[in-house]
């Protein structure tokens, strides 16, 4: 009985199993086609993902109209091709192209070397990675398990990474790269020929000049302070509503005493009891916590940026808000810190000076000229929110430097070896997947 019925229970499994077979069978047919095709370039089409749904975005489109970025749709999109990445983000490669011309003029014609990347120079937030077969590796760190926020910096890091060769439409090459994660990173003149990953240079420092500028850890997201990146624009996106003139017709700004007194001393001073001043210190576990969440900065028509221990990572958020913002002259500069504008019509900020003391007349001159300051905050939504702030100019960003740091430096050897049990020689990638560290 138990033979039979074994027997009888075989055959609907086995019709079950062919149909599966055939099923699949189809499914590749199918792929085949539609790959024929796409090769033959009849259907070169992918979707891209956005918040207004899916749309088929060309990815090489020879004649027809052109395709253009639309921020709406292509704001998360880290799928752009590099010709679609030059041509919506005509500005966006200055910091690599600068660090380039450097090291082609101290390099000739000679890759930057292992040695020169290779962080025993640095004992603090150093790490290297590389990239092999579009796989990402973790080859050695140094200093970083310091504190908690290290971790923050370093796995934000290597999931922007990650991203950029995951999402990427065209393979990404080979390199090995180094990057310092903390603020102050500590170059030397002792070396002149280190150079680094970094997210911030001094550019009065001609030290810094020798350094590659990365979008830093917020671009991933910003524990305690704003989630994802992309998440923190759709919310100001929404609260805004694009409506510059609903906004309260204050000056917003909190921040901490503890780092740069210089700088934001003088700006309590500066707008202390003033009618259009809404600027508070943040004072750790006081009473009267003045707290206010990243979003709800965008609730104001003004707000004041200062610079913390090096870069302050707060200018992305405030520049996204559609608002007037205050800066005092920047000795950190960021990858897109180029595009600030100070005067004439692509204005996207205020200059102010160091000591705030021109605050007062330039706040007092937008209030009774509103118009002025929607144009100056319309100029920073478009250059800023829409275009070079995206999550897909972060990307589109990431992928030219990995191409161009390929063309400056050596060529990473990706194989370790060790010997089997046998006696064999066997290998395997260099370091820790990304997949096992993070
Ligand atoms: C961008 O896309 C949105 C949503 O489809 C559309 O409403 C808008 O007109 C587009 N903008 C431009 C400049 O094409």
């Amino acid at each position: 009985m138990t033979s039979t019925a074994q027997g009888e229970s075989w055959r609907p499994l086995r019709s079950r199993r062919n149909l599966v077979v055939l099923a699949v069978l189809v499914v590749l047919g199918y792929i085949s086609i539609t790959q024929l095709r796409s090769r033959s370039g009849l259907a070169k089409t992918y979707l891209g993902g956005s918040a207004a749904g899916k749309r088929p975005l060309t990815i090489i489109r020879p004649e027809g109209p052109v395709w253009r970025f639309n921020a709406t749709l292509d704001r998360n999109n880290h799928a752009l091709t590099q010709a679609q990445c030059d041509a919506s983000f005509p500005q966006l490669y200055h910091e690599i192209e600068r660090s380039q011309k450097y090291w082609k003029s101290k390099q000739g014609k000679k890759p930057i070397t292992k040695e020169q990347i290779d962080l025993k120079w640095s004992n603090d937030g150093g790490m290297m990675g590389m990239i092999y077969d579009q796989q990402l590796y973790i080859t050695f760190s140094r200093g970083l398990n310091h504190f908690g926020h290290w971790k923050e910096r370093s796995h934000a890091t290597l999931h922007q990474i990650h991203r950029a060769i995951l999402a990427s439409p065209e393979p990404v090459p080979n390199i090995e790269f180094a990057i310092k994660i903390n603020d102050v990173i500590g170059l030397t003149p002792d070396d002149p020929t280190v150079t680094i990953w970094a997210f911030s240079r001094d550019i009065n420092d001609p030290i810094m000049d020798r350094v590659w500028i990365i979008p830093d850890f917020n671009f991933w997201s910003y524990p305690r302070v704003s989630g994802a990146y992309g998440d923190f624009q759709q919310q100001a996106l929404s609260q805004s509503s694009d409506s510059y003139t609903a906004k309260q017709d204050l000056l917003v700004w909190r921040g901490t005493l503890a780092f740069n007194r210089e700088i934001r001393e003088p700006l309590l001073a500066q707008s202390d009891s003033q009618p259009w001043s809404d600027v508070k210190e943040v004072v750790e576990d006081s009473a009267t916590d003045n707290r206010i969440s990243m979003p709800d900065h965008c609730r104001y028509k003004y707000s004041v940026h200062t610079e913390g221990t090096t870069w302050s990572g707060r200018l992305k958020y405030l520049l996204s808000c559609h608002q007037v913002v205050f800066i005092h002259h920047l000795n950190w500069y960021t990858h897109l810190y180029h595009l600030l504008v100070p005067s004439g019509p692509h204005q996207n900020y205020v200059q102010t000076q160091d000591d705030w003391s021109d605050l007062p007349a330039k706040i007092t001159d937008l209030v009774s000229n509103p118009a002025k300051g929607k144009k100056i905050a319309d100029n920073a939504a478009q250059e800023f929110r829409d275009r070079y702030l995206t999550p897909a100019a972060q990307t589109c960003y990431w992928r030219r430097l990995f191409h161009v740091w390929r063309e400056m430096s050596f060529e990473a050897e990706p194989w370790e070896y060790s010997d089997a049990r046998d006696g064999s020689r066997q290998r395997k990638v260099r370091g820790m997947s990304y997949e096992e560290y993070v």
